[in-house]
């Protein structure tokens, strides 16, 4: 593994804000990266950008359809919202957007595209990085296409506040890379028996590593308020007895025919159903989750950066 540690060591260099002799540069807030691809100096620190990770256990609990909805509601809060595709498997954020991508990162990769014409600007002004699939494999690339692809990634996080991402089911590898990363993880779960047990599973396994922040749970589809305690008090119980970790419950959200109706529509719910149950769910959720925690101090800067942060998980 001395090859692969090599490999991220030079990744730090390059890029984490810290010069060759390991000492951080002063910050140059505001700066740009800048597409200096031949330079090799380090990229400046940049302002922190906040991160949320969707995850579940058991699949078609409804992550995409709050993670979309969600970066809308941030977005006329007058965030500027990045919400990534994290799902390998089926990419689908931009089926309930409307929008059509033409390029990916691996265009960004081999130099056929900068990241501003992979990124998509989607409804309210939210941008879309469509699939981010091989972030996670960065450290197989080449030096040279490494960088190239982080300092693109770079560049878009300056351009934002807030990293949503859409991760797949399941805890696969590239999900726990993406959850350990991201500053808070949101678990979404339905009040059906194998979600919330599969729920518990993820919990499980997220809590065998390093977490940044508190878990939350979304109960999703939830028939009533009760329904959503009551599954969220099943996932707790357990949690506090076996993982010893106290999850936060971040609310419910109603099972509601507009979320599907939405979809055919190929419109997303906040657009097409503002005033839903389910709409009135995922507002919540986002006026919850744009005060805690709070947002970063003006002036915080963070060295790495979330895409190096995901570049640079080991394990
Ligand atoms: N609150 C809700 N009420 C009714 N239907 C819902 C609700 N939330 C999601 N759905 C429906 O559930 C299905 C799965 O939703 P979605 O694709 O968002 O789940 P997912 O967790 O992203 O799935 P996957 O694991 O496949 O990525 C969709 O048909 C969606 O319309
Ligand atoms: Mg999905």
């Amino acid at each position: 593994m001395a090859d692969q540690a090599d490999k991220l060591r030079s990744l730090r260099l390059v890029t984490g804000g810290v010069s060759a002799d390991g000492k951080t540069p002063p910050s140059h807030r505001g700066r740009r990266a800048g597409p200096a691809f031949d330079a090799r100096g380090p990229i400046p620190d940049r302002p922190r950008v906040r991160s949320i990770a969707l995850t579940s256990g058991k699949g078609g609990v409804g992550k995409t359809s709050i993670a979309t909805n969600l970066a809308i509601a941030f977005a006329r809060e007058g965030r500027r919202v990045l919400l990534v595709d994290g799902d390998l498997s089926l990419a689908n954020v931009d089926l309930l957007l409307g929008v059509v991508p033409q390029k990916n990162l691996g265009d960004v990769i081999f130099g056929r595209a900068s990241i501003e014409q992979v990124v998509l600007k989607t409804v309210d002004g939210v941008l879309l990085l469509p699939s981010a699939s091989g972030v996670e494999e960065l450290a197989d690339l080449d030096d040279f296409r490494r960088e190239r692809l982080l300092r693109e990634l770079a560049r878009l996080e300056d351009s934002v506040e807030l990293i949503l991402l859409d991760t797949g089911s399941g805890i696969g590898r590239q999900t726990i890379h993406f959850a350990r990363a991201a500053d808070d993880v949101v678990v979404v779960t339905t009040p059906e028996p194998t979600a919330f047990s599969d729920a518990y599973a993820t919990l499980k396994v997220l809590s065998q590593g390093r977490l940044r922040g508190r878990p939350g749970i979304v109960v999703n589809m939830a028939a009533t308020p009760e329904e959503g305690r009551e599954t969220e008090r099943r996932i707790r119980l357990v949690a506090e007895r076996f993982l010893q970790l106290k999850p936060e419950y971040l609310g419910h959200i109603a099972l509601d025919p507009s979320v599907g109706r939405a979809v055919r529509q190929q419109q997303p719910l906040l657009k097409a159903f503002p005033r839903s149950p389910a709409a009135a769910g995922i507002e919540a959720l986002a006026a919850r989750l744009l005060v805690d925690p709070p947002w970063p101090e003006p002036g915080e800067v963070d060295p790495e950066g979330f895409f190096l942060k995901v570049a640079n998980f080991d394990g």
